[in-house]
Order: C-alpha cells, then structure tokens, then sequence
C-alpha cells in the first residue's frame, strides 16, 4: 500500500491516468469485489486529479441508477435512465463529456460548485450495463477525450473481474 497520497495534477493527462490506473491495480490485487473497486477507483482519481465529485451510480432496477461509493459532497440518491448526465450516459451507453453544466438541458445539480462533468458507463462481461462512473469538476471545460480514453480504461475492471468468476 503507497505511503503517501497519490497526486497526478502536475503530470501530463495520459501519464496521471496511467499512474492512476497502476495504483488501482496495486491497491487492488485479486480483490474480486465491485464496490471495493468502486471505492478504490473513486478515492484515487478524486484526490489525484482534485475533482470536486468522483463516484458511482449502480443500475439497481432496468431504468434507475442508484448512487454507490463516491469521494465529495453528498450526491443525489436516485436517478432514472434518461434524465441529467448520468442518466442519459446510462441510457444511451456511451460517454458523455459536459465542458459547461448550465449549457445541458436537464443537468442535476447535487453541488452547485460543478461546472464540467464527465460520465462514463461501465459494463459487465456480457455487456450489460453495471453503473457509470460521474466525475465533476470546480472549472469549465476540464474534461477531454483523454479523461474518457483513462476513465473508460479504469472500468474495464468490472467486465473483466465478472469474466474471472465465470
Ligand atoms: N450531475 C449529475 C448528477 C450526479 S451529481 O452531480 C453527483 C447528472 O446530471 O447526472
């Protein structure tokens, strides 16, 4: 277990995620647990990068998402498919990168400090949606391809370790 707090602000993009990822890979072994994943990957990337909410909505019922482990201010509980960011990444099941919060229609505000916002699904090994994962940030614009290429990496975890208990 590192010693010190992993802090990726000042290293090139691709370079944080890939300190990120290694940490979560160490940290995580074979622990075969996806809310321990979900606490692991929340708490790296929330105090590497300093965003201002980082954590998971699980899809708990065929159209409603339910908020998990996060690092930040508290979140909202329950989000159905198809309303705010997570729940239009959730039924759409792709990504949705947000530069500007007051410029989508229907963003849910659970802290008023947000301005960027990105989410990414996370699926299971037969495909099937398993949560998505809700980064926000303090400033405009902070979220790129690059954040979602990391982020999208990151959670390849719950499809692989699904496909390990077979
Ligand atoms: N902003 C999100 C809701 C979740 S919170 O920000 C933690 C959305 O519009 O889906």
């Amino acid at each position: 277990m590192a010693e010190t707090l992993l802090d990726v602000r000042h290293e090139p993009k691709a370079r944080a995620y890939e300190l990120v990822q290694a940490a979560f890979d160490q940290v995580m072994g074979d622990t075969d647990d996806a809310v321990t994943a979900m606490a692991t990957m929340s708490a790296l990337l929330h105090h590497g990068f300093g965003f201002l909410w980082t954590g998971f909505y699980r899809v708990v019922a065929p159209d409603l998402l339910r908020v998990g482990p996060y690092q930040g201010t508290l979140g909202c509980l329950d989000i159905r498919f198809g309303r705010g960011v997570c729940g239009t990444a959730a039924a759409e099941r792709r990504a949705m990168i947000v530069p500007d919060v007051n410029e989508f229609p229907g963003h849910i505000a659970c802290d008023a400090r947000s301005r960027s916002e990105i989410v990414v699904p996370a699926f299971g090994a037969g495909g099937e949606l398993v949560a998505v994962l809700d980064v926000d940030s303090e400033r405009a614009n902070t979220f790129d391809t690059e954040d979602q290429a990391g982020l999208e990496r990151l959670v390849t975890w719950f499809a692989h370790a699904q496909a390990r208990r077979g």
